[in-house]
């Protein structure tokens, strides 16, 4: 155990100032080292689960120990196991790269650790936070005296919409009775596309005991986007059955394929109706910063409320996500509650905001530090650069598919989602063919094990229209076009080798030879 050297006989956790400084020195040194060689890492850890299991089955111990032999660990043994997000290659989920400067951020907002719930335990966090939510609504050309907060990601976000929402559409007050008053009648019903609507919104409606068939799924046209006038046809037989329809999501950058749906005819919609509008830009909000496809997020403007993940598109570290709500009261409304002890019995000077009524957590982190913080360093101008490299990557993908005989694309990437199938030239004209498809499910599954297996990339699959498919999300601040042309080659290679070994003997008659 560490002995305070005060001679006062508390024990106390607090560090020797000298020690300390030794300690945050050495531990800048393996960050710094890190960044200087996270490019050429292998992305993936080459132990199997069970060998990383095994590396941490520790006990717990009685006994403190050395925290320079524990800093030691992370190099040890940490950062041998992890997925490193942060390479230029890896194009995993919707993750990104996280900033240096956020690494920072969370150091020194750790060290004063003030507790976001509550202003009188964070005026200036407060504050910055106020001021970054700000920002970020002015960025993407929303009303910058909107409401709204930080939250861990998008889920929460997506949830505590959804939960303002219904609080803000129900005919009655749900605060107090919830959904069980005795004058309701009819099941609430959420509305978004099939194809494209994000997992996190079926898992909001469980958690507002909305259940999950809650959540209805409009039919998306052919380039994936949702068919408005689906949407219309289904509010109305919906209402006609009994639902009670309260709101829509668009999506702003969708998990598949990276689209935006139509949000201005989304909005008339919403209006028109009385419903409540959700924008979930989780992965694409940010997007509307660019000049080339602004036009795009026309009526993004008209949400009631958007989600959008710095700790995706912003590159901020994890975790980070956001909620906008364009006005305030109805945050507050939907998550204020009141106690004795939450603001002192007495009326004190300050009447400002207290982020635990706004949102669902009371006790929170300091996340908007580095937000605000690297929003600074970069400027708004610095991430137009940014986000449009990761566009630029995609689409060059997108073209170095659309050249080759040997993969086929699905659609056009619009920002820096792209899905697309390998498939071996001769076996084109037989797609349709169960086999055929079966074979080529198979195949690219196995591609994208072993590009990752092997740590030159981290790829994922997906399924679009039933097909399994290759999917890389460009989320990563250091993403060049030379990383895309290399992690093509790899696939093209990949694809090739295990075509190979893979195809079924009496599949070239079935494919028919020289075709
Ligand atoms: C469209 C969309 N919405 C919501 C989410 C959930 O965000 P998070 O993983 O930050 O909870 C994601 C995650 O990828 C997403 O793509």
């Amino acid at each position: 155990m560490q002995e305070n050297n005060t001679g006062n006989p508390f024990a106390s956790l607090d560090l020797d100032p000298e020690v300390f400084k030794q300690l945050g020195y050495r531990a800048v040194d393996m960050i710094a080292e890190y960044y200087a060689t996270v490019r050429n890492r292998s992305i993936t850890a080459p132990n199997s689960s069970s060998e990383i299991e095994a590396a941490f089955q520790e006990t717990l111990p009685e006994e403190g120990q050395d925290p320079r032999a524990i800093l030691e660990e992370w190099t040890a043994k940490v950062l041998p196991n992890a997925t490193h997000l942060g390479s230029p290659r890896y194009f995993g989920f919707v993750n990104g790269s996280g900033t240096m400067f956020s690494v920072l951020a969370e150091a020194l907002a750790a060290s004063v650790n003030m507790n976001t719930g509550g202003w009188k335990a964070s005026p200036s966090a407060t504050e910055i936070e106020r001021r970054t939510i700000s920002w970020i609504a002015q960025m993407i050309g929303y009303a910058p005296d909107c409401g709204g907060l930080f939250l861990g990601g998008g889920t929460i976000a997506n949830f505590s919409a959804l939960h303002t929402a219904l609080r803000m559409k129900a005919a009655y007050n749900t605060t107090e009775e919830g959904l069980q008053p005795d004058q309701r009648q009819g099941k609430y019903t959420v509305y978004m596309s099939d194809h494209e609507g994000h997992i996190s919104i079926i898992k909001a409606a469980d958690m507002l005991n909305l259940g999950r068939n809650a959540v209805r799924k409009v039919p998306s046209k052919d380039d994936f986007t949702m068919d408005t006038e689906a949407l219309e046809r289904m509010l109305e037989e919906d209402k006609a059955n009994g639902y009670i329809p309260f709101c829509v999501v668009a999506q702003v950058g969708s998990i598949n394929v990276g689209i935006i749906d139509p949000l201005e005819e989304i909005a008339r919609i919403c209006k028109e109706r009385g419903l409540w509008f959700h924008a979930d830009g989780a992965c694409g909000a940010f997007g509307a910063i660019l000049p080339g496809i602004k036009s795009l997020y026309k009526g993004l403007e008209q949400a009631d409320s958007i989600t959008l993940d710095p700790h995706k598109w912003l590159y901020i570290s994890y975790e980070c996500g956001c909620l906008l709500v364009r006005n305030p009261e109805h945050l507050r409304r939907s998550f204020s509650t009141a106690a004795p002890y939450l603001r002192g019995t007495l009326p004190t000077q300050y009447s400002g905001l207290d982020y635990f009524d706004y949102g669902p957590q009371m006790s929170r982190g300091f996340n908007a530090l580095k937000v605000w913080m690297t929003l600074k360093q970069y400027g708004v101008a610095g991430y137009r650069k940014l986000l449009g490299q990761n566009v630029q990557c995609a689409r060059h993908m997108h073209n170095l598919v659309v050249a080759s005989d040997s993969f086929e694309p699905l659609h056009t990437p619009q920002l820096f989602i792209y899905s697309f199938q390998y498939c071996p030239k001769d076996l084109k004209s037989h797609r349709g063919d169960a086999t055929v498809d079966s074979y080529l499910d198979r195949m690219n599954q196995l591609i994208a094990d072993e590009i990752t297996a092997t740590g030159q990339a981290f790829i994922m699959t997906t399924r679009i229209r039933g097909r399994v498919v290759l999917r890389i999300s460009v989320c990563s601040h250091r993403t060049t076009l030379q990383d895309i042309e290399q992690v093509f080659a790899a696939l093209n290679s990949i694809g090739e080798r295990l075509d190979q070994k893979e195809r079924p003997l009496h599949f070239n008659v079935v494919a028919g030879p020289g075709v």
